[in-house]
């Protein structure tokens, strides 16, 4: 039996019912992790890491490894952090769980990445509704290592701790552009389309799903569609955005989004699935051939 979260309640939201947990920062309790805690990294990890080459970005792949991360065993992120500050400035804190926003935010825009210290049971290999250990760190903490994506992450913290100010629907606006971006983000590659978003390389079915199902949407990076684009958490992603580089993904959304939120809040939302008539459409393989599909 491993040792448990510090989970103070259940409070009921729009999204079911959501574990609140103590917001403090937490030793990451290594010596504490049974044997059954290590596999299940070991056996997440070596799927993940076979199904990703050839489909996850090379920025991501090359940095993992940078960073020392293995299989063998749960990474101690006192160690993943001497090479991630050298190399960027960024550093991990252990945590219960997910933060309210305004924590969240205040701690990315000061170069300090949550990573929840437990990791999921064997029986919840393939799907957990909350970030544990594995998706936090094996899907997020490798491109801390890159500096412009480093820097896109401290910006969106300095920007959300400004839209937490601003309003609910200029968070609501923000919290998209995580969602497309940090968590389920495409990049374009000399080579083809490959992944860099968290929530897609923490999953199996999802990596395999968003670059090889005719199903869903692949759209080029945009702002304000983002913005306006509903999502879904409960089951893959209907849209996936593209972006050309990480320098696209900061010069994007260096402006202030002051004005962009006023602008938004007169435009109706866009359904998760929806593809506008104007768009541009990719549909799979190699990065190559984008056609106007419409409406499919
Ligand atoms: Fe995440």
């Amino acid at each position: 039996m491993s040792i448990q979260p510090r989970r103070v309640e259940n409070v009921q939201t729009d999204k079911g019912s959501v574990p609140v947990y103590a917001t403090g920062i937490v030793e990451q309790p290594w010596d504490d992790y049974s044997a059954t805690d290590h596999d299940v990294w070991k056996q997440l990890y070596k799927r993940q890491r076979r199904l990703l080459v050839g489909r996850a970005s090379d920025e991501f792949l090359i940095a993992q490894d940078a960073m020392g991360m293995t299989p063998d065993a749960i990474p101690k992120f006192a160690e993943l952090n001497s090479v991630l500050r050298a190399a960027t400035g960024w550093e991990l804190i252990g945590v219960e769980g997910l933060l309210p926003e305004l924590t969240f935010f205040d701690h990315l825009a000061n170069r300090r990445f949550p990573v929840t210290w437990w990791i999921r049971t064997p029986e919840q290999l393939d799907y957990l509704a909350e970030p544990d250990l594995f998706h936090d760190l094996f899907g997020h903490v490798p491109l801390l290592m890159n500096p412009l994506f480093g820097d896109y992450m401290a910006a969106y913290g300095r920007g959300g701790v400004k839209a937490h100010g601003i309003g609910p629907e200029a968070l609501v606006n923000l919290t998209r552009l995580y969602w497309y971006t940090v968590e389920f983000g495409l990049i374009r590659q000399k080579d083809g389309l490959r992944i860099y978003g968290s929530g897609i390389v923490s999953s199996m079915g999802e990596s395999i799903h968003c670059l090889e199902s005719p199903a869903p949407n692949r759209i080029g990076f945009d702002l304000q569609r983002i913005m306006r684009t509903r999502y879904r958490i409960d089951t893959y992603q209907k849209t996936y955005f593209v972006i050309d580089s990480f320098a696209q993904l900061i010069e994007a959304t260096e402006p202030d989004f002051t004005p962009i939120y006023a602008h938004l809040a007169t435009q109706d939302s866009i359904p998760a699935g929806a593809v506008l008539a104007t768009e541009t459409v990719f549909h799979r393989g190699t990065g190559e051939g984008w056609s106007n599909e419409g409406d499919v």
